[in-house]
Formats: C-alpha cells, structure tokens, sequence
C-alpha cells in the first residue's frame, strides 16, 4: 500500500545527549498529517532512540547495515543485529554512501537482499549527479540504479520497499528539484516499476523525495501526485523544522 512517509536522516550528527535532547523536542510537537515518521540515528544511539520513542508514533530507523549474516567485518552491522534493538527499515543507497564508501549497484543488491531476508524494510536510495542532468541522462542513471539492485526481486518484494529519489545536486546543498523536476522523475520511475512489474507494484509503491526539503518548499513538494513524502537531511536536524515539513502534507 502506497503510504505517506517523512523519514529524517540524521546523517553523522547527534551524540547521545544531543539524540536524547532532539528526541525530547520531537516528543513535542504535534502531528496533523497522516505521514509515517520515521528517524535515523546514527548507529550506537538506535537502542537509546528506540527506547525513547517507544511510546509514541514515531519509528526508528538505521542508515546503513553489512549484508552478511555475522562474522568478521570490523565495524559493520547486520541486519539481525538492527532488529535486536528494535529496528524495521534501513535507509540503503544514500548518495553518501556511494560516493564515499564505494557503495556499488551490486553491493547494494546484496544489502537489499539480506535486509528483506531479515524482514527490514528498505528505504532505497539512488538519483543522478549534475552532470547527468546537464547532459540529460536523469533517467538512464536513475533507471539503471534501480534495475540493477532491484530488479533481481520477486514483485512480492516490493511491498517492503520504500524508493528515495533524492538527485545528488540537490543534497545539502540549498537547491532542490523543482516541484515539477521531482514530479517528472517520480513519474518515471513508476513507469519503470509499471513496465517490468505491473501496475499494481508501480501504484503501490511509495516514492520519497529527499534534497535540501525545508518547511518552505515541503507543501508545494509533497503536493505533486507521485511524490509520497521525504528524506530529510539538515532540516530532520530541527524539532520545529522536521514537524512543519511532516505537517505539509
Ligand atoms: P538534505 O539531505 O535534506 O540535507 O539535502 C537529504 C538526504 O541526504 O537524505
């Protein structure tokens, strides 16, 4: 079922006394919109989060996980260790997570893979770079991120995945896609789900929009019929902030 979801990314920000402190502000806001919120912290602090988010309506949620089941990989995480404290989706793809730590389409099949295995849901990320756009191969890049770490699954699948496209000139860099810009694109990317799996995957699936989102451009964003919510950065950084953006819709 297509849902409406605003997930914020903290990135590599917030020690435990800031996460502590940022969750008691969250606690509160309102929420008016019917939008699923979610939060990642960084790693080390998801138990603490998900303790101090228990009791309300908001999910916890992790930025990264190792495919492999366990064994030595020096600093990793897996999935099975992400739910044992409480986690049900990791955020994987993020655009930082390819350029700095050479995270590949074929690597990022097997994250899929063993996150779906392990009953994560999967927020997958992927968008082009600027000069894709300039040369106008958006859609060519964007279609292959998905085919080539996605399309190995069963349309069964898809129901535990979310899609993040978030074009990687507009993170954290105060210039978003246009409204019409992030409509195009999600619209395509419907097209792409419709023609390999159906029109049932394609509508159902939910398709966020993440780059330099703000309480000011949210509404006019989140208005357009294939977009479905957002991936926060700076802004999920903010109580008041990430509470006006969910409350955009
Ligand atoms: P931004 O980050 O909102 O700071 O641009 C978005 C993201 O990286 O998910």
């Amino acid at each position: 079922m297509r849902k409406n979801i605003v997930a914020g990314n903290w990135k590599m920000n917030n020690d435990l006394p800031q996460t502590e402190a940022l969750i008691t502000d969250l606690l509160k806001q309102t929420k008016t919109s019917n939008a699923e919120v979610m939060i990642a912290p960084t790693a080390v602090n998801l138990y603490q989060a998900f303790n101090a988010t228990r009791a309300s309506n908001i999910e916890v949620i992790a930025q990264n996980m190792h495919f492999a089941d366990n064994g030595a990989y020096t600093g990793e995480i897996s999935a099975a260790m992400l739910k044992s404290v409480g986690v049900n989706t990791v955020i994987l793809g993020h655009s930082e997570r390819r350029a700095y730590f050479n995270e590949t389409d074929e690597l990022l099949a097997k994250k899929v893979d063993a996150a779906l295995k392990n009953d994560l849901r999967v927020i997958f990320c992927f968008g082009e770079e600027l000069a894709d756009r300039k040369a106008g191969n958006e859609e060519k890049v964007v279609e292959s991120q998905i085919k080539n770490a996605l399309f190995h699954l069963e349309a069964s699948a898809f129901k535990n995945i979310v899609l993040a496209y978030e074009p990687v000139w507009a993170i954290g860099t105060g210039e978003t896609a246009s409204p019409e810009q992030a409509q195009d694109m999600h619209k395509y990317i419907r097209k792409t789900l419709n023609n390999k799996y159906g029109s049932q995957v394609a509508n159902d699936m939910t398709i966020l929009y993440g780059g330099s989102v703000k309480p000011n451009n949210a509404k006019e964003i989140f208005s357009k019929p294939d977009v479905d919510g957002g991936l926060i950065g700076g802004a999920a950084l903010n109580a008041e902030d990430f509470y006006a953006i969910i409350n955009a819709f």
